[in-house]
């Protein structure tokens, strides 16, 4: 069953930045890109890797760890090492909170 779990305040993360938000056990990336506000699985999808630690750009993020890219609003897999396309999550805003949906 899906639910919507509140992960942050709009005024939280600044603009091209990224937080990590543990809700249960999944661990997501929360980002804000071009206004609007989105979520991805925080694990590299290649090795152990934090994607908190690595680098917003132009809707991408780089993973820290050998420098995989993924577009942050779709999750997919732009250049090696990454080959899996990372997990994306559906977010809304509601009176300046973010909210993530978990769940199928
Ligand atoms: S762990 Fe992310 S690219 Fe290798």
């Amino acid at each position: 069953m899906a639910n919507w779990y509140k992960v942050s305040h709009v005024d939280e993360i600044e603009e091209d930045d990224v937080i990590q938000v543990d809700v249960d056990e999944t661990v997501l990336c929360v980002y804000h890109v071009d206004g609007s506000f989105f979520a991805t699985d925080g694990i590299c999808t290649h090795e152990h890797a934090c994607l908190t630690d690595g680098f917003v750009m132009d809707g991408v993020i780089e993973c820290p760890l050998h420098q995989g890219r993924f577009d942050i609003r779709t999750g997919k897999a732009l250049s090696p090492p990454v080959t899996v396309d990372l997990k994306v999550y559906p977010v809304k805003i509601e009176n300046s909170e973010i909210w993530v949906q978990l769940g199928e």
